[in-house]
């Protein structure tokens, strides 16, 4: 498969990130049955992933801004670009030896999305689109699931824990969605559960409280795979708000009302 000069930029820094978190993840495995766990040193590979893709990228295209999730926002003299990167997402997944975790690199435009690579290093899965250009799972074209009826619908979703909020509102959510649909996931990489919906794997997703960098390459492929996403209100403010909502055009409208039901 053919692909962009952009893209290949993108794919490159993604790869080398996810060869280095892959020889870290080898080393977890033996480190976390000890009682102390490699909690340090998850957090070094996570920032050496971040090193990677941030000077990889900056070789590429000088002078891009980032919006990273270690080092927060570095400004570049380019105010037209931003790179949106997670050099790990599915933090807990790794630390766990659960091997579901990926990196995601999205660029901005003048604000809007034009390119995102998701990968998952341990699965070899590489995730890529361009908008105009298409979503792809490797060298195959992606498209969102046909399904339209919840209850035959897989919805994967994001479950707040110890240090987060939103723990009543959750149940709520998922009172309402959990008895009209097939089956619930919770994958724990933000980033792969958008690329799942992307790859019709699982047919809708929601989660309350995301950041910018967990979202925006999975949301142009689920765009580019013919899906639909958008802020837990229906709106368009997905960093503004932190929640998402995606799926099929049919499954997307369903789960947005079925999430805001009534308690009875
Ligand atoms: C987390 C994952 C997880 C989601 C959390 C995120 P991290 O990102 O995407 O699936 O439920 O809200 O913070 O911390 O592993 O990069
Ligand atoms: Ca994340
Ligand atoms: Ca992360």
């Amino acid at each position: 498969m053919a692909r962009s000069a952009l893209l290949n930029v993108m794919v490159q820094a993604a790869m080398k990130a996810g060869r280095s978190l892959s020889r870290d993840f080898g080393e977890v495995q033996n480190l976390q049955v000890s009682l102390k766990g490699p909690g340090d040193y998850v957090s070094q590979a996570d920032r050496k992933a971040e090193e990677i893709i941030h000077a990889e990228l900056s070789r590429a295209r000088p002078g891009y801004a980032f919006l990273m999730e270690e080092r927060g926002v570095v400004e570049g003299e380019d105010d037209q670009h931003r790179w949106i990167v997670d050099p790990l997402d599915g933090t807990t997944n790794f630390l766990h030896g659960i091997p579901i975790f990926s990196i995601s690199i999205a660029l901005e435009r003048q604000g809007q999305i034009v390119a995102g690579v998701i990968y998952n290093p341990a699965m070899d899965e590489l995730y890529t689109a361009e908008r105009g250009g298409g979503a792809f799972l490797n060298d195959r074209r992606l498209r969102v699931s046909g399904r339209t009826k919840l209850s035959d619908s897989v919805i994967g979703c994001g479950i707040p824990h110890l240090g987060r909020g939103h723990h009543g509102n959750f149940l709520v959510e998922l009172r309402n969605v959990m008895g009209e649909v097939a089956g619930i996931r919770r994958l724990g990489s933000a980033a792969l559960d958008l690329a799942y919906v992307a790859a019709g794997r699982m047919d809708g997703f929601w989660e309350p409280a995301l950041a910018p960098w967990d979202m925006a390459a999975g949301i142009l492929l689920i765009r580019e795979a013919g899906g639909f996403c958008s802020d837990m209100e229906g709106g368009q403010e997905m960093f503004d708000k932190g929640s998402i909502a995606a799926g099929n055009e049919a499954i997307h409208k369903t789960l947005l009302k079925t999430l805001k039901k009534p308690i009875r």
